[in-house]
Order: C-alpha cells, then sequence, then structure tokens
C-alpha cells in the first residue's frame, strides 16, 4: 500500500528538533512577560464572516489563500490566516474593553493560508504576536515595536532591517487612493491584469504589486505622507521620535501598505535579505477601525506577528545557533530480571523527585545499554545488578570522564542533584 505523506506545505518538526520551537517560544513567552503581555488563547477555526469583515474581502488572504469549508451543520467556517481578527472578535464578544486598559496579549498559533509553498512559505505556519487595545498613544507604536526588537535581539539575530510608515486615517487615505488612481490611470495600458483589478478594488494594494512593469511604476507613484492630516502626521511624528530615543534604527518606505485591509496610520515590516524571496520576519500596524468593523464600538488597536518557521530559516541561514538542551540527568542500567523490576521502580522514585532518568524498555544487553545512555547523552550511568541489589549500592559511571564510583542506592539522587 502507498505511504501516506504530510500535505504540502505543511512540516513536522521532529522529536529531535522540537527543542528549537521551544527556545524560540520560551524567549516569546518572556518577553512578553518582560512588557507586561498576557496569553490569549482562541479557536483554530472562526466563522468565515470574521475574516471577510475583519481582514477585508478584497485581499488576497481572503480571496484566494483561505481554508474555508462547510462545516456538517452547512455553516461556513475558516482556518485562521492571522490572529488579530480572532484575538478582536474575542474582546469584543467578552467585553474586554471594559476592563483594564490597554489590553495587552500575546499568543503562539498555527495560522493556514493557501499559498505556493517555498522556503519560509507554508501552507501551515506558526505565529507570535501580539495586540495592544485601547492605547491610541504613539507610546504603545513605539512599545509594539520594541518588543520586536527586543525578541530578535534576544534571539541573537542582526541584519533585519525595520521599515516604517503611515497610512493614515480614513479621510487621508480617501485622498491618497484618489491620488494613486488618479497616477496609474495614465498607464492602464502597461499595468498587469490584477493591477487592472486594483484600481477598481483596493488601489492601495497596486503598490505591492511584484510585476516588473508594475513595480518599476511605484517609483513615481504620489507618497502617502503627502496626504496625512494634521493628527496623522503628528503622531507619525511622536512614533518616529520614540523609536529615536529607543536606538532602535528604521527607515521610512512609504509604499508600505501591507497585505491586510484593517490597517491605519503606522504600519511597519522587520525584512531580511537572508531567507529568499520571503523577506518579511515580521510585520503588524495599527488598526483603529477593526472593532467597528467587526461591529464593536470605536476601540483603538495595533500590533504585530512574526512567523517562527521564518525566524529558524534566519537563524539557520546566518549560523545562529540554538542552544540544544542537556540529556538525561541518569540512565539505569539493569542486569538480569531482578535488577530491571528495581530499575523501574527506583526511577520513577528518583524521577518524582527532579531527576530526569531514563531506563531501557527493550531487553538490551548490559553493552547495549550503555551504548544506548551515551547517544541519548545521558550524564550518569548507574548500573545495578543483583550483587549490586544485594549490597544497596550502584555503580555510577560518569559517562563524559568515564569516570566510575560505588554510590548507595539510598544516596543516588543526593550524589547526582549537587553535582
Ligand atoms: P502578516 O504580515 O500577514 O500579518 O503575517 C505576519 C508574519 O507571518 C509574516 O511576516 C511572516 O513571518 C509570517 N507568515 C505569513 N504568511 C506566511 C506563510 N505562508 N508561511 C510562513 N510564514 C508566514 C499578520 O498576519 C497580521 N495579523 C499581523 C498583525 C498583528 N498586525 C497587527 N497585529
Amino acid at each position: 500500500m502507498a505511504q501516506i505523506t504530510a500535505p504540502r506545505g505543511t512540516c513536522d518538526v521532529l522529536p529531535q528538533d522540537a527543542y528549537k520551537w521551544q527556545y524560540l517560544e520560551s524567549v516569546m513567552r518572556e518577553a512578553g512577560r518582560r512588557y507586561g503581555y498576557e496569553e490569549a488563547r482562541f479557536p483554530t477555526f472562526e466563522h468565515t464572516e470574521l475574516f471577510q469583515r475583519g481582514v477585508g474581502g478584497a485581499t488576497d488572504v481572503v480571496q484566494k489563500e483561505m481554508y474555508t469549508f462547510n462545516d456538517k451543520g452547512g455553516r461556513s467556517v475558516t482556518l485562521r490566516p492571522e490572529g488579530t481578527a480572532s484575538v478582536m472578535r474575542m474582546v469584543l464578544e467578552h467585553g474586554l474593553y471594559g476592563g483594564l486598559l490597554p489590553l495587552k496579549t500575546y499568543y503562539i498559533i498555527p495560522c493556514f493560508r493557501y499559498e505556493k509553498p517555498q522556503a519560509g512559505r507554508l501552507r501551515e505556519f506558526h505565529q507570535f504576536g501580539v495586540e495592544v487595545f485601547g492605547a491610541a498613544e504613539p507610546a504603545a507604536d513605539c512599545e509594539v515595536i520594541a518588543l520586536g526588537a527586543h525578541i530578535l535581539r534576544t534571539l541573537g539575530i542582526s541584519g533585519v532591517a525595520l521599515e516604517i510608515n503611515s497610512i493614515g486615517c480614513r479621510e487621508c487615505r480617501a485622498r491618497y487612493k484618489a491620488a494613486l488612481v488618479e497616477y496609474y490611470s495614465q498607464f492602464k495600458d502597461r499595468l498587469c491584469e490584477t493591477c487592472l483589478g486594483r484600481l477598481e478594488t483596493n488601489p492601495l494594494r497596486l503598490l505591492d504589486c511584484k510585476s516588473p512593469v508594475c513595480g518599476a511604476l511605484k517609483a513615481g507613484a504620489p507618497s502617502i505622507l503627502d496626504y496625512l492630516c494634521g493628527d496623522c502626521a503628528e503622531h507619525f511624528a511622536a512614533v518616529r521620535a520614540g523609536l529615536d530615543a529607543l536606538g532602535i534604527d528604521y527607515t521610512v518606505n512609504p509604499f508600505i501598505v501591507r497585505g491586510l485591509d484593517y490597517y491605519n496610520r503606522t504600519v511597519f515590516e522587520f525584512t531580511s535579505n537572508q531567507i529568499g524571496a520571503q523577506a518579511a520576519i515580521f510585520g503588524g500596524g495599527r488598526y483603529d477601525g477593526l472593532a467597528e468593523d467587526l461591529g464593536g464600538a470605536p476601540l483603538s488597536g495595533l500590533g504585530f506577528a512574526m512567523g517562527l518557521e521564518r525566524l529558524l530559516l534566519l537563524m539557520e541561514n546566518t549560523g545562529v545557533e540554538i542552544p540544544r538542551p542537556a540529556g538525561p540527568d541518569l540512565f539505569l542500567a539493569a542486569l538480569g530480571p531482578r535488577a530491571s523490576a528495581r530499575a523501574a521502580t527506583l526511577a520513577d522514585e528518583l524521577r518524582s523527585r527532579g531527576l530526569a532518568c531514563v531506563t531501557d524498555l527493550c531487553g538490551r544487553s548490559l553493552k547495549a545499554q550503555m551504548k544506548y545512555a551515551g547517544k541519548l547523552g545521558c550524564r550518569y550511568a548507574a548500573i545495578l545488578g543483583d550483587d549490586e541489589l544485594d549490597r544497596g549500592v550502584a555503580a555510577l559511571r560518569d559517562l563524559a570522564k568515564s569516570e566510575q564510583v560505588e554510590v548507595p542506592i539510598e544516596s543516588l539522587y543526593e550524589y547526582i542533584s549537587v553535582r
């Protein structure tokens, strides 16, 4: 029978590699703790309408990339392509806007997008994201960006460039969109098919086109920064000043518009040229209108999400090592059935006291057990046979130093735990 393989665009984390993910996640959780963010957990699938209204019906994510299906009750549900819409839904549904504000949350979640898989681009991928609600001040934009930069620094990642922009409020954007339409309309004969459509539905997306012809036209396109109203310009200036004060390097790129429709004012991306075409390590921004788009009262919001697979790829490509955890403290090697039975109970006693302790489960010879202990990276191996059991001792070998001492079975815990 043919063997079944994993679906395209998904990836297995093998047990021997899981420590890399655990390390990344521990750095992210610790960053959340230090900045005062609490974890949010929410469903993997939502009503499709949440993303249609939240992320925006004209975006690539909603139009082309969602895993949407009818469940057995005939409801249209979608595997989440991102976390922001869900967290906002949670905040509105549970009335969290009425509690202590700002509400600062983070999450580590799998997301699903039907994209063409390649290095750093998967159909199931993982995001660490943060979302802040009820903080309209530029200081919040700076804190969120600083948290992202803190994670990169802690992981030892360098060479990542931060680009920021402001896409203004609805009023600034309406004027800017009109200017974009006017500019690109001169080149209707040259625009690609998709961009001709964007001219009607979503002119900001024109700036994101990867085709060489449309891409070249971008250079002469109007800049959103010339269309910001007084309040939006002031907000952006304060964000820039805040980043300067924090010593966070950035460049202003007036053509960053982001691929999701909920953004307003500050948007940003951290990019790297070390992971091929998938340059964005993470991105985010403000979405002060999203609460209302989802039927709630006005509530400002902002955040970012970073892709864990892209971070790992970047670390691998730039030679950043992830510390491999130590192997088990002790392997209990047993010779004969009596010793095997004692090894099993002794191992459990030692585990209850906190030692990582492994025994043989395959009836191996003593020699094979010692080899196995070495391969597992155990610090010590204790050998138990009938003679040792009669005398209440174990032969304890330090596997790194190849030194052996005799230790009373009762004292194994103390002996190992003080070293
Ligand atoms: P996004 O830019 O669509 O933003 O995705 C954020 C990050 O997720 C990307 O920078 C990338 O690292 C990773 N990512 C996206 N798609 C894939 C994929 N197919 N394969 C691997 N990694 C991927 C958002 O999702 C927003 N919700 C971010 C946000 C939070 N904005 C405000 N709050």
